[in-house]
């Protein structure tokens, strides 16, 4: 299994809003709120494309004060029938070596205390518990973590 990590262009803004709908259903993004976060000159994003298919994508922001830099990972999609390949470890090694090649130090992202899979990835890729989010997702508490990138 080859898979190839690329740059978001606007010309992939219809399968990455099908892959969003397939993952999150009432929560997804719509298209012009994936279109806004990648206009951000902030923002990094990119899919991962498995035989010519876009299986998942990342997109990150990074933001900067007077003294550091710091990274956030805003949403990670694998398409249903591509999960447990490893590419979201995939997306997330990518964005993260982007984040550190343009100084950032610690990474940040969020998901849902439920949220079984994004949690177990994220710990398994060295993410700690940095709180709680009470009520984060309307009725649902979330979970902030944190990583130092070395
Ligand atoms: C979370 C998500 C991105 C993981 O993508 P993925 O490509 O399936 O993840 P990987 O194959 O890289 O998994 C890497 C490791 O994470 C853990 N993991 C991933 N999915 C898991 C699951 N459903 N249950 C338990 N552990 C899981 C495992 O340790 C796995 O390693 P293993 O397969 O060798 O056991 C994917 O499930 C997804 O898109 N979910 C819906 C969207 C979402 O919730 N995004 C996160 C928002 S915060």
């Amino acid at each position: 299994m080859s898979v190839k990590i690329e740059g978001i262009s606007t010309k992939h803004l219809d399968r990455l809003h099908e892959i969003e709908m397939e993952c999150f259903e009432k929560e997804a993004f719509t298209k012009q709120q994936i279109a806004y976060l990648l206009t951000d000159h902030n923002s990094t994003g990119l899919i991962a494309e498995l035989n010519g298919e876009i299986a998942g994508f990342v997109i990150g922001k990074i933001h900067r004060d007077r003294k550091s830099a710091t990274g956030h990972v805003l949403t990670i999609d694998v398409s249903p029938k591509h999960r447990r390949k490893g590419i979201g470890l995939r997306l997330l090694q990518e964005i993260e070596r982007i984040f550190k090649d343009k100084g950032v130090r610690v990474c940040f992202l969020e998901a849902r205390e439920d949220n079984i899979a994004a949690l177990s990835l994220y710990r398994k890729f060295g993410y700690g518990e940095a709180g709680r989010l009470e009520n984060y997702y309307g009725n649902a508490h979330g979970v902030r973590l944190r990583k130092t990138l070395t």
